[in-house]
């Protein structure tokens, strides 16, 4: 079925079922926010540097209805054992349970805080046609979905770009979680066709167009899920703080993101924890990896830009240590294939998918033979999607 059939499928059981839950009748509308895969910028979205992600055209669909009063009541038709979740909108605290409708109570609590007027709720139905906890972003794509329903029913004056920003904040102050701002920024802001050049520092970005002649970004998902990644995550960042500390008793820098490669090899030795070391070596060089993939795209040098992600994933691997030995077996395995242009983990790490660009012609052999590598070292059945760039969240109809 192509994603257009499957994507009206989607839509008519929400339909139905919103209809079933809480009856039919009245202005309900469709919305769709999308996951995100990043092609290099790995770990230096809170480290003041770059990503290229680019949103996906899976992601998260919901139908839902303006109340007149302050109730919300959600269904999410992926997990039906939850069965409607009904409370107020006022009076939402922070919580760390991860459950999808934190993601969106936490959107909604992250826009009161700012001062925004939620005080209305709705009846929601939504349905997620995207891997969860591989790396892809799911958690932005709820984020975002439950943004553009609120800005668009309680019709708040919100940009997209400050949605990416409270989707962020309601991660890091609601969720728990240390986020940087790409997944939400991907989420809100993709553009068919192309991938985002995000400077993190500034939140300054350029759409660049994905010029892959007769190649295909393909996702394989290693189907390990990245559980317990979230205090992992948090070390990270930690880390690189510490590093960022001892690095500006010696130069004037706000964040990893301002230093180049060999203004950090000259200091380095300040950071006298070896870890911290290491951590801060991968937020440089990744950063200056990005810049020149991006620079490399544009010129259409492919074959640059497959070396930058190899080498991104290596850095992932041994100093920034966030891979594992699946996601090390689809990237190493995938280095040997004369079609792969390149091949990396994506996302956070500790499990989930790797992205790799791949000649189109051999698209279906790359899947046989890293499929059954992967069977045979594993006993784990991979997953594949092909990445076509698309367009961000939205309102549908
Ligand atoms: C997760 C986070 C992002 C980013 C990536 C790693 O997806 O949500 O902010 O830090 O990991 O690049």
């Amino acid at each position: 079925m192509d994603e257009k059939n499957s994507s009206k499928l989607i839509m008519d059981e929400m339909l139905n079922k919103f209809e079933e839950l809480f009856g039919a009748g009245g202005d309900i509308r469709s919305y769709f926010a999308p996951g995100r895969v990043n092609l290099i910028g790995e770990h230096t979205d809170y480290n003041g540097g770059h990503v290229f992600p680019c949103a996906l055209t899976m992601g998260n669909y919901a139908v839902a209805r303006k109340r007149d009063d302050d109730i919300i009541r959600w269904y999410n038709m992926s997990y039906p054992k939850d069965g409607v979740q009904e409370r107020s909108v006022k009076g939402l605290a922070p919580n760390d349970n991860g459950i999808w409708y934190d993601y969106q109570q936490g959107v909604l609590w992250a826009l009161q805080q700012k001062g925004y007027s939620v005080e209305t709720g709705y009846d929601m139905v939504m349905c997620g046609d995207m891997p969860t906890g591989s790396g892809l972003s799911a958690s932005a794509s709820i984020e975002l979905v439950a943004a553009v329903i609120v800005r668009d029913l309680l019709k708040l004056d919100i940009s997209m770009e400050d949605c990416a920003k409270i989707g962020q904040y309601s991660e890091n102050n609601y969720n728990g979680m240390n986020c940087g701002i790409m997944d939400q920024f991907a989420s809100a802001m993709g553009k068919e066709g192309h991938a985002i050049f995000l400077d993190t520092a500034t939140v300054e970005y350029e759409y660049v167009p994905l010029n892959m002649e007769k190649k295909k970004i393909v996702i394989t998902n290693s189907m390990v899920k990245h559980q317990l990644a979230g205090s992992a995550y948090n070390d990270r960042r930690r880390e690189s703080e510490e590093a960022l500390k001892c690095l500006q008793k010696v130069v004037q820098i706000d964040s990893l993101g301002d230093l180049d490669e060999e203004t950090f090899e000259k200091h380095k030795d300040v950071i006298t924890d070896e870890i911290c070391r290491k951590r801060a070596k991968h937020a440089v060089y990744e950063n200056q990896r990005t810049i020149a993939a991006v620079k490399a795209l544009k010129n259409g040098d492919l074959a640059a830009f497959g070396k930058l992600m190899n080498e991104s994933h290596v850095s992932l691997r041994d100093d920034y240590e966030v891979s594992c030995k699946e996601l090390d077996i689809l990237a190493e395995e995938a280095w040997k294939l004369p079609f792969v242009i390149g091949s990396r983990m994506t996302g956070g790490g500790f499990g989930g998918c790797t992205v790799s660009i791949v000649e189109e012609a051999s698209v279906d052999e790359f899947k046989k033979k890293i499929g059954d590598v992967y069977r045979e070292k594993t006993g784990i059945d991979a997953e594949f999607y092909i990445a076509d760039a698309a367009e961000g969240a939205r309102r549908l109809k």
